[in-house]
């Protein structure tokens, strides 16, 4: 089984006891690909830095919404991700989107980021990894005007006539722990009817460990437990699921 971790976040200080040993783990384990996501100028450096010390670690890089939210940013962080992007192994922008969950948020200031990114992203001819939160409707209308660009939405978790709107727009969406939740409804639909060949396996950890794991660390380990539950979707086998997902993975990313 080989399996692509389409967003995976590394650098997080939950992997600062035992970042090495984990990562030393995965290839024997069939994680052949990772993708370490950026969520902010400082952390996206230190993607990059990650992607060039491990072979198959890839990085994005990116500002998520809810930094724009917490941090001053400037017409520099654009300047500085872009010099970051121009590092061999960054392959997205990303995460970059909206996220209305907490109460508090600018949306002014997250739609001029996202809108913003999306352009380095089409400067760079780089795919965009999307991270949308209550707020599915503000994000497609953003993205409208970038029909160009590859994107994928990340963490899927919009309802099945959204998933139809993404599916026609040619977006790959990823899918992580949250399939494998006992109450999880809509996911397990939209996997079942969402074009095969633009669905992405994901962990998002060390958020989101797949049942039965759930509130431990997730790490892309966790990931054939996702794929199981995908081929149990797809009435295929986990191999197969797994493949299909790392070939996708593959395609995304312009590996
Ligand atoms: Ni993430």
């Amino acid at each position: 089984m080989r399996i692509f971790d389409t967003h995976a976040h590394y650098c997080d200080e939950a992997f600062d006891a035992d970042r090495a040993e984990v990562l030393a783990a995965m290839q024997a384990n069939g994680i052949e690909r990772i993708a370490e996501v950026g969520t902010s100028v400082e952390i996206s450096k230190q993607a990059v830095d990650l992607a060039a010390e491990y072979d198959f670690i890839y990085a994005t890089v990116g500002i998520h919404p809810e930094t724009v939210n917490s941090e001053q940013l400037t017409v520099n962080s654009l300047d500085e991700l872009r010099e970051l992007a121009k590092a061999p192994k960054v392959v997205a922008i990303g995460e970059i989107g909206l996220d209305y969950h907490y109460e508090g948020y600018d949306k002014a200031s997250q739609s001029q980021w996202f809108t913003a990114q999306l352009e380095l992203a089409r400067e760079l001819k780089l795919p965009v990894c999307v991270h949308s939160r209550d707020a599915a409707e503000d994000t497609f209308r953003l993205l409208e005007p970038f029909g160009d660009l590859k994107i994928m939405l990340h963490c899927f978790s919009g309802s099945v006539e959204t998933a139809k709107i993404a599916a026609l727009r040619g977006y790959y969406i990823s899918i992580g722990g949250v399939l494998t939740f006992k109450n999880a409804k809509t996911l397990p639909e939209v996997a079942a009817v969402y074009p095969r060949e633009r669905v992405l396996l994901e962990t998002d950890c060390p958020y989101l460990s797949p049942t039965p794991l759930r509130g431990s660390r997730n790490s892309s380990l966790n990931l054939p437990l996702i794929a199981e539950k995908l081929a149990e979707i797809w009435n295929v086998s986990p191999g197969e699921a797994a493949e299909t997902t790392y070939a996708n993975g593959n395609r995304f990313y312009n590996l």
